[in-house]
């Protein structure tokens, strides 16, 4: 027969191997609190087996009572041996798991890239950069007085019903060129030169889109005002334009025309691309194909936006980087251009 004591002692040693036992095969940190609950707290099996000490002697208590201590030390030991254990497996799996293979190839991000009137138009302003021309700008929402008024087309004026305008109010509309922005530099300019700007941007007419129509497009304004400036100029300046955008062989013819705002006015023809100058099907026999319109700044335009005709001259065009684009690359239909089909778009994809 055991002694209390003995027994005591027997069940703390098999409270401590179940304990270790246990704690050894814990499969998670969840689990291992339970356990460290189980074997420790104040409900344990080794609280339980205190309680029964009251009745031994001195020495027999004190001796229980180191073994109990080094059975919670020992217990407590592999609880957190065990917890270190689990937390490095849990963060070698998560790093196994999130191993990055730097052998794949890579995934190439689908990048955009600029519109096709946004190159013609870069083209452009690249040429006459070069020319030593600036870049301005103007708003897309216009006063009538800059877009129609100071351009030499008063109220009333038969010539308003060329460019069908969506007004806003009576005083702004969208603006239906860029030539606004000639008169909003020369004003700023306070009747001093010289000037030698082009002014890019959008468009817009109250028209009925169709293949050739469109109620938006874009318009290149080039406005050069100085002291001897002549006719020569600017066909020198536009025969070169033509050579630089749609190649070396090209050459250009002025037709008179008309505009409210240039006196002479002219309309400036390229030679066919497909037959260059003979005559085919695309420039109707004529060998020609219509690009753009210019004049010499009307005495009117100088004078309303303060300078004297009598000391300034000029020259100014405006280009339609829509019509240039059709002719650089073939496009039978406008509206390609404001559709954004994806299709046609990407036959145009540069790097920036
Ligand atoms: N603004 C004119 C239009 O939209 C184009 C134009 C023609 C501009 C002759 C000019 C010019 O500066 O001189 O039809």
């Amino acid at each position: 027969m055991l002694t209390m004591s003995e027994s005591l002692m027997e069940n703390l040693q098999s409270i401590e191997n179940d304990a270790l036992q246990s704690i050894e095969q814990a499969q998670d940190l969840k689990q291992l609190n339970n356990l460290r609950v189980k074997y420790l707290g104040k409900k344990g099996p080794i609280q339980e087996a205190m309680k029964k000490m009251k009745d031994l002697s001195p020495e027999e208590r004190k001796e229980l009572g180191q073994v109990s201590n080094k059975v919670k030390t020992s217990i407590q030991e592999a609880v957190t041996n065990k917890q270190e254990a689990l937390e490095k497996a849990k963060i070698e799996a998560q790093m196994a798991k999130e191993k990055i293979d730097v052998t794949l190839p890579g995934r190439k991000p689908n990048l955009g890239s600029p519109h096709v009137l946004q190159q013609v138009i870069r083209e452009i302003e690249d040429f006459f950069i070069g020319m030593g021309y600036s870049v301005a700008e103007g708003p897309e929402v216009e006063l009538d007085r800059f877009n129609f008024e100071l351009l030499n087309i008063p109220k009333g004026h038969p010539a308003r019903d060329m460019q069908d305008s969506f007004y806003i109010t009576d005083e702004y509309l969208l603006r239906t060129q860029t030539s606004p922005v000639q008169a909003r530099v020369m004003l700023e300019r306070n009747g001093k030169g010289p000037i030698k700007i082009i002014c890019p941007g959008k468009v817009y007419r109250r028209d009925d889109d169709d293949a050739t129509h469109s109620h938006q497009f874009t318009q290149v304004e080039g406005l050069v005002i100085d002291e001897y400036i002549t006719l020569s100029d600017l066909k020198g300046t536009l025969a070169e334009f033509a050579r630089k955008l749609f190649g070396e062989d090209r050459k250009i013819r002025f037709r008179p025309s008309f505009f409210p705002f240039t006196e002479p006015s002219v309309e400036v023809d390229v030679t066919c691309g497909k037959c260059l100058g003979d005559g085919c099907s695309m420039c109707k026999q004529t060998g020609y194909i219509e690009i753009l319109g210019a004049g010499m700044v009307h005495p009117n335009v100088l004078r309303m936006s303060g300078f004297d005709p009598e000391t300034y001259q000029g020259f100014a065009f405006g280009i339609g980087p829509d019509r240039v684009a059709i002719l650089k690359y073939g496009i039978d239909d406008i509206r390609q251009f404001y559709t954004n089909d994806l299709r046609f778009l990407k036959q145009f994809n540069e790097e920036w």
